[in-house]
């Protein structure tokens, strides 16, 4: 389950997630269905029933359980099942679907990419950047790209391709001062969390940062000392073709709603430059070892290769048993 990005707090979706009806998001190859419980809470199951394989997410919301269309079992946001019709001496304790960990944080759901008990994830779940500072103003925006999640991950770690992709948006500057022997070099730091990234243009610092949060976002920084901007991009596995872009902005300026429009129509057009690059990118995953050549600003794009190769491509959760049984009785 979750081949090759297992085990792993990951934004799955910014859609909204109605009170009353269930939403089918895929990560990874995984179809999930998200729900609200009793108290309002998202809640994350893998979109399966353990009685006959049938979509969840095809079935009803009410008071806090989700039901399948097939034969009416309900479940609750920890998977118990919490009525099987026709079967009141059925033992529920071992029907229960397959919980996932799930947060709800600044208009996305979250996910642990791993089944756990009670949907309880092993790993603490933190929001990256400052998408936790709530005198900020966020927004938030999604995308589809037709491109392994692995290449839209490396183009957001790409420092080289501003002045080019991006000459007539956020690379202008750049573009500009690029004269035929100028050198830039990437300074790398690790931390707790993934990369912090600076880069400097013939020894001078540049402005602004971008880190990389393992395992799937880039956080920009391009504050200034009068104002707070921060811009976050999650590269999401749908499938081996298909990757989720969520965007989202931060910022202490312009805080009204009424000027999120701009922010988000400023975003899409950058991702746009990017995309109509990245989709083109062959094989579509990106290769092991020396089948593509790297130089030395390619230092932060190399760094993610290594973590993906190591420690994300071999991972895979385990595939919950329960509900894989014939259970006598
Ligand atoms: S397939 Fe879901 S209740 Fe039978
Ligand atoms: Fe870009």
């Amino acid at each position: 389950m979750f081949q090759g990005f297992a085990r792993v707090w990951t934004v799955a979706t910014a859609q909204k997630l109605a009170h009353d009806r269930p939403l089918a998001v895929t990560v990874a190859g995984e179809r999930i269905v998200f729900f609200r419980d009793r108290e309002g809470r998202a809640r994350a199951l893998l979109d399966r029933c353990p009685h006959r394989g049938v979509a969840l997410s095809l079935g009803t919301v009410r008071d806090g359980c989700i039901a399948c269309p097939f034969h009416g079992w309900r479940f609750d946001g920890e998977g118990r099942a919490c009525e099987v019709p026709y079967n009141p001496d059925a033992k529920r304790e071992l029907l229960g679907a397959t919980a996932i960990p799930c947060e709800e944080r600044v208009g996305m759901l979250w996910i642990y990419t791993a089944p756990c008990e009670g949907g309880v994830a092993p790993e603490p779940f933190e929001l990256p950047g400052l998408l936790g500072d709530t005198s900020l103003t966020h927004v938030v925006d999604e995308l589809v790209w037709d491109t392994h999640w692995t290449r839209a991950m490396e183009n957001m770690l790409d420092w080289p391709h501003l002045p080019f992709v991006h000459r007539t948006t956020i690379g202008a500057a750049l573009a500009r001062e690029l004269k035929p022997g100028t050198r830039m070099d990437i300074l790398t730091e690790p931390n707790a969390r993934g990369v912090v990234s600076t880069s400097t243009l013939d020894g001078e610092a540049r402005p602004g940062g971008l880190d990389w949060v393992q395992p799937n976002m880039m956080v920009l920084h391009i504050s200034s000392e009068k104002r707070v901007f921060e811009q976050c991009v999650a590269c999401v596995p749908i499938d081996d073709g298909h990757t989720r872009m969520v965007l989202t902005g931060s910022r202490g300026f312009l805080k009204s709603a009424v000027f999120n429009p701009l922010f988000r129509w400023s975003n899409r057009r950058i991702a746009a430059q990017d995309k109509a690059v990245v989709e083109s990118s062959w094989p579509a995953e990106i290769p092991d070892g020396g089948a593509e050549v790297s130089v030395r600003t390619d230092r932060l794009p190399l760094l993610f290769r290594k973590y993906f190769h190591e420690r994300l491509k071999p991972s895979s959760a385990e595939a919950p048993r329960r509900g894989l049984k014939v259970v006598r009785e």
